[in-house]
């Protein structure tokens, strides 16, 4: 069983995967400043709460932990907030992960498995996407995460004793199946997120941007997976890399694409509730269709996904809005 430092380990994706190391046994410190995440969703090892522009107390952490990989999950994610503030995504995205990186450097810690996205191919020429196609980000978000990238890779082959696995994340959705974490951003902007919130009455109206792309019926089409394989992927990834395998990149999705209706279709059904859907006109920057090629991880990493069904997703995340509710009212 291995020692397993995790930055950001209180957010939504972070939380999922150290539930997952802790129930395989793995000894795991989360180290997040709860900017956005929460001390509730961490169900396993302790937290240090810190900045990672916090050189000193990260340091320290770490130094005291002595772990075996980083995972490293702390960022900011929203595409269009970091349309209007580019610097504060540059800043905590590459700025903030250098830092990281030079005190793992200074402790000599061997692995680190990096949260990447699907924003780093822009609008992609072919789809589905696969891992050597052209990196073209349209946003400062995707550009800050490839950055990032770039530090790995030119780290990585700089030095012998480090290593990283990058994971592109497609469209992460879907909360434990006991509910007892999910997705708990200040503001949604996720799609099934929206819909489902919309269902509960804490939005108006859905809107649904763009219903002329070049589509089966005119909504974008993107690749969901459930936040609960998400996190099987980086088990994989470690087990990878505590095996001493190299370094790689791998793309996390089901390759297979929904469109906008189709999810709505889906939460509608799920819920029951038949609420109110607003065509409204496309938004800048968005693809019409971002579908994973995902042969690479299931046959390097031997990665097999559970969840892989757009109702079960849905399923897990309308429980999952239903106790969050109740857990803030209360
Ligand atoms: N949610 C998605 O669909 C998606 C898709 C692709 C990639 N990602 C990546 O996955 C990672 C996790 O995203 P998430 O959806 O769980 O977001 P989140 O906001 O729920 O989690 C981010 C966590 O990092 C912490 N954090 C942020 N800045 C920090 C700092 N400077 N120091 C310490 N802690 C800090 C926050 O408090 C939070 O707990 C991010 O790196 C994101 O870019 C997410």
């Amino acid at each position: 069983m291995a020692r397993i430092f995790v930055t950001g380990g209180a957010g939504y994706i972070g939380s999922h995967v150290v539930k997952a190391l802790g129930e395989a046994g793995h000894t795991v410190r989360t180290y997040d400043n709860l900017s956005t995440g929460n001390r509730w969703a961490v169900l396993f090892g302790d937290l240090v709460e810190g900045d990672i522009a916090d050189r000193e107390t990260l340091k320290r952490a770490i130094e005291a932990f002595r772990p075996d990989a980083v995972m490293h999950f702390a960022a900011f994610i929203e595409v269009a907030e970091s349309v209007r503030n580019p610097l504060k995504y540059y800043r905590n995205n590459p700025a903030n992960a250098l830092n990281l990186l030079e005190v793992l450097q200074e402790l000599a810690v061997p692995r680190f498995i990096f949260s990447s996205t699907a924003a780093v191919y822009g609008t992609p020429e072919t789809i589905p996407v696969r891992e050597s196609d052209p990196l073209c980000p349209i946003n400062p978000y995707g550009a800050s995460k490839m950055l990032v990238e770039r530090f790995l890779a030119d780290l990585s082959f700089a030095r012998d004793d480090f290593s990283y696995v990058a994971l592109r994340y497609f469209n992460v959705a879907g909360a434990d199946a006991q509910s007892r974490i999910g997705q708990c951003y200040k503001n949604p902007t996720h799609l099934i997120t929206r819909a489902l919130k919309t269902a509960l009455g804490e939005f108006p109206k859905l809107q649904v941007f763009g219903t002329d792309y070049p589509t089966q019926d005119g909504t974008c089409i993107r690749d969901y997976i459930h936040v609960d394989d998400l996190a099987s992927a980086h088990l994989a990834a470690l087990d990878h890399l505590l095996a001493g395998g190299g370094s790689d990149i791998f793309n996390c999705g089901y390759g297979r694409g929904y469109s906008v209706r189709d999810v709505v279709e889906s939460a509608k059904r799920i819920t029951g509730i038949d609420f109110t859907v607003e065509e409204a006109p496309r938004r800048e920057g968005d693809p019409a269709a971002l579908v994973a090629d995902s042969s690479r991880i299931t046959a390097q990493l031997g990665w097999t996904p559970r969840f892989a069904d757009l109702d079960v997703i849905i399923r897990t995340a309308w429980d999952w809005e239903q106790v969050l509710k109740r857990k803030l009212v209360s």
